[in-house]
């Protein structure tokens, strides 16, 4: 595409985010205000990547299949719109040097599946290496890179995840590894057509530090796997800082708390990517995996199940179904969550007995919490107002802000979970239609396909706000039994008429 034509694509994007017209200066786009490379992702990527369930067990009926059951089951119509294809999909390059796909997986070729996925309203993600090889030690991209991005843009390609193994020893400081991920990023953007470009590289060489201006999401962690806490020493790292063997096998509370110290980098169009999610994949409890979701919604974290959907329990449904914790998710304000407070109740045992308060402000002016009992016995837990807003309390002359004098609403994100019955009528096909959900106004679930989450939150529309549990006055608490291993997650919305009008009146 020219270039002309590709800046007026991406200032309509631009536009349409709401965002200052961008323009393009050396090969480079610019948006004024934004902070998206591409002007696209302005909100965390969401959707499907085969990996966690399948590995290398993938062909074209699983991602189509897989595809048409997230439109049934309302998935696409919440923001899960890319299907992503991950490692093992090739046979090696032909005589001209381009990639070719596997024909004993994709007998129709991956531009059917492009086209297919499209013709459902849903995005088609590619995956390579910045290697000479993927991890599954199929054909890398490292050298060929403009003419693979060329190839995947040509098949309708709208999404790259893009892996770090076998890289030619090109990593161990953040220049090599920047200017590796570049070569990528300029071939994409070379090929004029829109592409997600999503960076797995596991948090090596602090890809939060560098990556914003060339992607839209980096992993920061070495591999999840299904497991709530269990440490394993194939993922060394506690911290995500000076991390120098990400390794693999990191369970949730280790990711979790790795985004502590970085969270300040995740910003619209270029997330922080805390891994594919595991609920449903049978390792965790109902409320472990109540955890894992509410938590990578709370930081801004890609949302991309990695289960098996035609499988999937009504109560995993149900999980990855609520509105009011996506709509944190999908919030305008684009930033990771603050761990306030941490502690251990076992110092013996660091990871297994913690309880910890994070807190995340939004768009609108309410603040997000999350009281999460990492602990073995059930526990009576508090979040003040003043944690709540530790950082106005603290800023500039430690003036008491006024927020901590006025009065708040307090909403549990999870009050209004789809019951059982209603994930199930959804999965075998019994539920009302969709439309028909999204006409009564559901609780429970919400067609972001009709209406943004970002205008849902403006409309006040009730599935995106849980249901209110509790009040906090001036300086107030806010206390709740958590169950071990569970999490109480909250919205906090100013009380209409109490502090605001004291203000406007002065
Ligand atoms: C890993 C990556 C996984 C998966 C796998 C494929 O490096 O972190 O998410 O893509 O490679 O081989």
């Amino acid at each position: 595409m020219a270039r002309t034509s590709l800046a007026k694509a991406v200032s309509l994007a631009a536009c349409l985010a709401g965002q200052a017209a961008a323009y393009i200066s050396n090969g480079t786009v610019i948006i004024p205000g934004a902070s998206s490379y591409n002007g696209i992702n302005l909100t965390p990527q969401m959707g499907w990547d085969n990996w966690n369930a399948f590995q290398c067990n993938v062909n074209e009926s699983l991602l189509l299949n897989t595809a048409k059951a997230m439109v049934d089951y309302g998935l696409r119509d919440l923001g899960y719109n890319y299907i992503v294809l991950d490692d093992c999909w090739s046979i090696g390059r032909n005589e001209t040097g381009y990639l070719v796909e596997n024909p004993e997986k994709f007998p129709s070729g991956m531009k059917h599946v492009a086209d297919t996925l499209h013709g459902m309203g849903m995005k088609f993600g590619m995956y390579s290496s910045a290697g000479i090889f993927t991890c599954g030690r199929f054909p890398g991209s490292l050298g060929y890179e403009q003419k693979d991005a060329d190839l995947w843009a040509s098949w309708g390609v709208d999404y790259l995840k893009y892996d770090n193994c076998y890289n030619q020893g090109q990593s161990g400081t953040p220049k090599l590894s920047f200017d590796r991920y570049n070569v990528m990023s300029q071939a994409l953007n070379h090929t004029g057509r829109k592409i997600v470009y999503s960076l797995c590289n596991w948090g090596n060489d602090d890809p939060f530090d560098w990556a914003y201006t060339i992607s839209n999401s980096y992993r920061m962690s070495g591999d999840i796997y299904d497991s709530f806490n269990r440490p394993d020493s194939r993922c060394p790292c506690t911290e995500s800082i000076g991390c120098a063997w990400p390794g693999f096998h990191c369970s949730v509370m280790n990711i979790l708390n790795k985004m502590a110290a970085i969270q300040s980098r995740s910003q619209s169009g270029a997330f922080n990517d805390m891994d594919m999610l595991e609920v449903g994949n049978g390792g965790q409890s109902d409320s472990e995996y109540v955890v894992h979701f509410s938590m990578w919604a709370m930081n801004a974290s890609p949302l991309l199940m990695g289960t098996n959907v035609l499988t999937l329990s009504p109560a995993n449904l149900a999980i990855y179904s609520n509105p009011a914790v996506i709509a944190l998710n999908q919030d305008p304000s684009a930033g990771a969550a603050v761990r306030k407070w941490q502690y251990f109740l076992d110092p013996d045992q660091t990871g297994q007995g913690e309880i910890a308060l994070w807190t995340r402000g939004l768009a609108n002016g309410d603040q997000a919490f999350a009281l999460i009992n990492a602990a073995n016995t059930s526990m009576t837990m508090n979040a003040t107002l003043y944690d709540i807003f530790l950082d106005a309390a603290t800023a500039g002359a430690y003036q008491t802000p006024a927020v901590l004098g006025e009065s708040w609403d307090v909403y549990d994100l999870w009050g209004n979970r789809m019951s059982n019955t209603e994930a199930g009528m959804l999965i075998n096909g019994t539920a009302p239609t969709l439309d028909a959900m999204s006409m009564s106004n559901s609780t429970s679930w919400y067609n972001a396909t009709a209406t943004s989450y970002a205008d849902g939150l403006k409309a006040n529309a009730t599935a995106l706000y849980g249901t209110k549990v509790g009040e906090m006055g001036p300086m107030g608490t806010f206390s709740a039994t958590i169950g071990r291993h569970s999490l109480g997650l909250y919205r906090i919305r100013q009380r209409s008429g109490a502090g605001m009008r004291k203000r406007d009146e002065l």
